[in-house]
This record gives structure tokens, C-alpha cells and sequence, in this order.
């Protein structure tokens, strides 16, 4: 039996998962993020693991990863649950994550609770000799889904085709390693919530224009940041004939931006702007850009995850917050800020539920079976595909 409090898994052939977001166990070979299938074999929780009290998970985490010592290193993503985040030695946004897994070449054992871009993220940073470790497989990123590389690289043709020119191709770090490769062997970039001001800068001495994906609003809230129209930052959407748009937008174009969303971030709304400031005179409203442009807008401040952290942390006391970001992050935030007020900016909240997927139960059974010696739920990627997406990341790392 599975307890309530672990997401109850999706009903598949036993042992086997056909997963749009998991990892690219490729052979070698030409072009081989062509043949990327997106398979990848979860191993289902043994049921010695399924049913265990919080008190019996915590003790034996804590013992397991005492007896790895300094073999292992647990990574946790700021919207990881507060059973989750308590284990980790850093915790952060997707920058701070990446830059922490390039800097860790003596943990053997990257073990990364977050979804499985930031983990895959850490397989192509760190060192050869390490292994990363996703508790849990089923952990994506529906945004990240939202780009695959064959539409990124049909894409690609057709603006050649009606002579779209001088297109630096970027990247959101929520996206398979395969859309990274492609960045870095296309003279293009990876950037996160935390650089994409300036990714956007460095990407203009490189070229005319940006295509960027997946996420739009990050697209276009950095855009507006940096000065540019809505006529300047056309739609492609991938769905469409030729993204869309007439081939004239996109020659105009400075930024090309992708079809894409995050579906916990896009249910914050202007409406709920209003209700917070008319409901906490004084109130500061803080979101994510991967919020909707007019909620964006509408903000005081808006920025990465760590960014967030860092607003409430130097806040006087008697602050008032509205945030809009995932709701692990606001509560972890309001439950350590006693003295400001923080609320989550939608009252009805939404979780990341692939983010909340990384259950202790989860956590212990890869950490048990590391000590055993097994490496269960390994993130790899292939030499290929780490080799261009690793070029792609380390212009990231340097443009901040
Ligand atoms: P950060 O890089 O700001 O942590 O964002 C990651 C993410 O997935 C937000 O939804
Ligand atoms: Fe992806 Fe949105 Fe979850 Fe971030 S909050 S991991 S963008 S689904």
C-alpha cells in the first residue's frame, strides 16, 4: 500500500516508465541527439520502503548519509519539500545548483533533489568519475517538456529558410540536455532566471537575434527588461505551420520567443495583484519571471528563486510579502520570517507536483542503496550530448 502522503504512481508495465523528461542513455555516434528516445527504467519503490513512519525515515537518512561522510553530496532545489530540503548541503536556485555541482569534484555521489533537468544539469558539470543520483525518475518539468529537439531543430530550419539570419539560439535551464547541446554547437548559451539579463546582452554581441525557449515569459519579461516591443519578441509556436507568425515578424525580430509556460507560475494573475494590495496596504509583491508579463509588471520585484530568498531575507521586520512562486518556498519562507508577514500571492495554491515527487521514502532508498554500493536512479548522459551541452552551460557559468 502506498501512503497518502507519496504521489501515487501513474499505472505502467511493472519496473518501466516511458517518461518524456528522463534521462538520454545514448550510444555514440553521429548526430545522436536525433535518436533521442526518452526512456528511461525506474525502478519502482521496493515495498520495504513504502509505509515507513517520518520518524524512522528521518533517522535512517541521517544515518545513511553519515556513513557516505564525504563520498556524497545532497544537492536540494529551494521549492523541495521541507522533509527533503532539511538534508541537504546546498541548497539554491538553478544557477547556484549548477555552479555547486561544477564545484564538487570530490563527492563521488551527487545526489540531486530537485527535477531532472537540474540533475542532468549536474551529470554534464561535474566531474566524469561522478554520479549523479534523481531520487525519484517521474521528477520533470512540464515546461521543460514543452521544447523537444526536433521541433527545436525544425524550428532552426524553417527561419534559415525564410531568411532569418544571425539567430543565437538560448536556452532556459528548463530543458533536456539535448536543447543545451544544440545551444552549444549552434554558438548559443544556456541561461537561468538568475543571469537572463545578462544572457540576453551577451547573446546581441553575437548575433541579430535570440530564439528562446521554452519559456516565453521568461523571454519576454527579460526582453522588456532590456528595452524591446512586443513586435520585436513574435510567438513561435510550435504547434503552427511555420511557427505561427507571418516570416516577416521573425526577419523583424529581436527575440524569437517559444511557446512555452510553466503551469505553476502562469495561474498567478493581475486580479490577484489587485486583491493583495487592496487587501495589505504597504504589501510588497514579489514573483517569479516565469509569471505572466502583466503580472510581471504589475510586481515590485521579480527574480530567480535565490533571488526571492534574498528579498526576504533583507527585509526589515514588519515587511509584508506577497509572493508568486511555488508554495513550498513561500511556507519554508514564512515559517523562518516570524517577523515579516508572507502569504502566497494565490490563494488557491499550487504545488510543483513533479518538484514535491522527491519523497523521503525515495531519498532513503537511493541513500541505503548507495552505502550498499548500488547506484539506483543515475543521471548519464552521453558523451556527445554533455561534450556541446557542457559548452553551452559553461558560457552560462561565465555570463552572470
Ligand atoms: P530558479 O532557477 O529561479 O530556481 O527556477 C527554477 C524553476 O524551475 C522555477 O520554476
Ligand atoms: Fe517546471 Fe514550473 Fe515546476 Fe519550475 S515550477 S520545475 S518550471 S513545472
Amino acid at each position: 500500500m502506498v501512503p497518502a502522503s507519496v504521489p501515487a504512481a501513474p499505472p505502467v508495465a511493472p519496473g518501466v516508465r516511458d517518461l518524456p523528461f528522463v534521462t538520454l542513455h545514448l550510444p555514440a555516434g553521429p548526430a545522436p541527439w536525433a535518436r533521442a528516445s526518452r526512456v528511461a527504467v525506474q525502478d519502482p519503490l521496493p515495498s520495504a520502503y513504502v509505509g515507513l513512519s517520518d520518524d524512522e525515515l528521518e533517522r535512517r537518512i541521517w544515518a545513511a548519509r553519515n556513513k557516505l561522510g564525504t563520498r556524497l553530496v545532497i544537492l536540494g532545489h529551494h521549492y523541495q519539500r521541507d522533509d527533503i530540503i532539511k538534508f541537504a548541503d546546498f541548497r539554491g536556485d538553478s544557477f547556484g545548483l549548477s555552479r555547486e555541482a561544477a564545484s564538487r569534484p570530490d563527492a563521488e555521489f551527487i545526489v540531486f533533489c530537485g527535477v531532472h533537468f537540474m540533475a542532468e544539469t549536474a551529470a554534464i558539470l561535474g566531474a566524469p568519475h561522478q554520479r549523479v543520483v534523481l531520487p525519484n525518475l517521474t521528477a520533470g518539468c512540464s515546461m521543460a517538456d514543452m521544447a523537444d529537439i526536433f521541433e527545436v531543430r525544425e524550428c532552426w530550419a524553417a527561419l534559415q529558410a525564410v531568411g532569418v539570419e544571425r539567430v543565437v539560439p538560448v536556452t532556459y535551464m528548463n530543458s533536456a540536455a539535448d536543447l543545451k547541446a544544440f545551444c552549444g554547437q549552434h554558438g548559443g548559451i544556456v541561461c537561468t532566471s538568475s543571469n537572463a539579463r545578462a544572457v540576453y546582452d551577451w547573446a546581441f554581441t553575437q548575433g541579430d537575434r535570440l530564439l528562446f525557449f521554452p519559456d516565453q515569459y521568461l523571454g519576454r519579461n527579460t526582453g522588456y527588461a532590456k528595452g524591446l516591443t512586443d513586435d520585436q519578441m513574435p510567438l513561435w509556436d510550435p504547434r503552427e505551420l511555420d511557427g505561427g507568425a507571418d516570416p516577416e515578424a521573425y526577419r523583424r525580430a529581436r527575440a524569437i520567443l517559444w511557446r512555452g509556460w510553466c503551469s505553476v507560475h502562469k495561474r498567478f494573475t493581475i486580479d490577484q495583484v489587485r486583491q493583495a494590495r487592496a487587501g495589505h496596504p504597504g504589501v510588497r509583491i514579489l514573483v517569479h519571471p516565469e509569471c505572466t508579463s502583466d503580472v510581471v509588471a504589475a510586481a515590485d520585484l521579480n527574480g530567480s528563486t535565490e533571488f526571492i530568498v534574498r528579498q526576504v531575507r533583507q527585509a526589515p521586520a514588519g515587511t509584508v510579502w506577497a509572493i508568486g512562486t511555488e508554495i513550498n518556498l513561500v511556507h519554508r519562507l514564512a515559517q523562518e520570517h516570524p517577523e515579516q508577514t508572507i502569504f502566497c500571492l494565490d490563494p488557491v495554491v499550487c504545488p510543483c507536483s513533479t518538484m514535491y515527487r522527491i519523497h523521503p521514502s525515495f531519498l532513503l532508498w537511493a541513500l541505503e542503496n548507495l552505502v550498499e554500493g548500488r547506484v539506483v536512479n543515475q543521471i548519464a548522459v552521453s558523451p556527445e550530448i554533455r561534450q556541446h551541452a557542457r559548452v553551452a552551460l559553461e558560457r552560462m557559468l561565465a555570463v552572470h
